[in-house]
């Protein structure tokens, strides 16, 4: 990978010499190609797509069910699995709002863990709520990992649904998550996977996973905002009750009845999101062309140099110093996360700081918050000089009062 010239195809990278960019794990930037496209749509189509009788309408919607099919094949899916959704919260709740409410009963038990997001663990807290079922946690190892063996310990017959997430959003695990599939289908329990850390960092291969859901988010993999894939396996989503309805999404509505088109689009209710759709592809084609492996690998070796030099500081805890993909977890030790945040951003260092929309894992980790630097394939060591810099110009400051 030619970090230099990948740089050099993002806008804000370009006009922002001095910034390391470390907050990947919110957002990712966006290259010119993406902007593009969505530029594109909007300079010379800007009409709406499937409804519309004239030659424009057809091109722009070629262009956006072009864009469902390479986004499919980016995470080996058909192109009837592909839903478009606004992101991976509402993917989530997609998959508990309409599968987890038909199919859940009293006395049913779903499985999660305190890994989890907010909008992957939330709906089902509510699902469990209404349905009179169990929601249950998977124990976290000594570390905050997700174990096979911890997973064993809390599936049973009476499980229905695993929402669980594949890379974590603060501690950057990787769930060990094909074998805990292939043990949630031996009980016949469906698993909802959170990919919105996973697909835009490694080779995300749906069939070869097995999952029966994957949510994942277009801004966080280069793509616009207002974006996101549920994918589901076909005969799942054929079977599932839309949870919007209205424009698009109807087959023939009378008085008395009404029926849905096929999936994906009875999930897709009104005017779809079509420049985010060609947007989001154009991104899939680009972090492909440069290759979702290279990218995971390079991510691990930025932050394996990062996490050594933050180890030399006195006074900083490290949450997850074995993680393997690009995302720290620490805090400067009496420093407020927040209050570290604003001195990142003094040394022109962009970070994130508090609980990350996840707050059982930092109850687990016993703190108020975490400051988290997370990595993509354009940072470079520059950009964990930087990254050291304003960990130590931090604690000076701090230590005064
Ligand atoms: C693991 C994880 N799941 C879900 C989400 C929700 O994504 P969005 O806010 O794009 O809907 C995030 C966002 O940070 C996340 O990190």
């Amino acid at each position: 990978m030619d970090i230099l010239k990948l740089r050099n195809d993002f806008p804000v990278l370009r006009e922002n010499k001095e910034l390391a960019y470390l907050d990947n794990a919110a957002m990712a930037l966006k290259p010119d190609c993406v902007i593009n496209a969505v530029n594109n749509y909007y300079e010379h189509y800007g009409v709406n797509v499937h409804r519309g009788v004239y030659q424009l309408s057809y091109e722009a919607t070629d262009m956006y069910e072009e864009a469902r099919n390479t986004i499919a094949s980016f995470i080996n899916a058909s192109f009837e699995e592909v839903v478009f959704t606004r992101g991976a919260s509402q993917s989530l709740n997609l998959v508990a709002s309409s599968y987890g409410l038909h199919n859940i009963n009293p006395g049913d038990e779903v499985i999660t863990t305190e890994l989890e997001h907010h909008s992957s663990n939330m709906p089902w807290f509510n699902v469990c709520k209404v349905k009179g079922a169990t929601l249950k946690y998977v124990p976290l190892d000594s570390e905050g990992r997700i174990t096979v063996d911890a997973f064993k310990s809390v599936l049973s017959n009476k499980t229905k649904v695993v929402a669980i997430t594949y890379v974590s959003n603060v501690m950057g695990y990787v769930t060990p998550i094909k074998e805990i599939i292939k043990l949630a289908h031996e009980v016949g329990a469906i698993v909802s996977l959170d990919g919105a850390q996973a697909v835009p960092h490694m080779n995300v291969d749906v069939k070869d996973l097995d999952c029966d859901f994957l949510s994942f988010s277009g801004h966080k993999l280069c793509g616009p905002t207002g974006i996101g894939v549920l994918y589901g396996k076909k005969e799942l989503l054929d079977n599932m009750e839309p949870i919007e309805f209205g424009g698009d999404m109807a087959d023939t509505v009378t008085k008395t009845s009404q029926t849905y088109k096929a999936t994906p689009y009875k999930f897709e209710a009104g005017t779809p999101i079509i420049a985010g759709a060609i947007g989001l592809a154009e991104a899939c084609k680009y972090l492909k062309n440069i290759g979702l492996d290279n990218i995971a690998k390079y991510e691990k070796s930025l932050r394996d140099k990062a996490v050594s030099l933050l180890k030399e500081i006195d006074g900083v805890t490290i949450y997850n110093p074995n993680a393997e993909t690009g995302i720290i977890a620490f805090n400067i030790d009496g420093v407020h996360p927040h209050d570290a945040a604003s001195v990142f951003d003094d040394h022109k260092v962009c970070i994130r700081a508090g609980h990350h929309c996840a707050q059982l894992i930092t109850a687990w980790l016993n703190t108020i918050g975490t400051v988290r630097a997370s990595f993509y394939f354009y940072n470079t060591e520059e950009d964990i000089k930087k990254f050291i810099e304003g960990v130590k110009a931090a604690k000076d400051f701090f230590s005064q009062f």
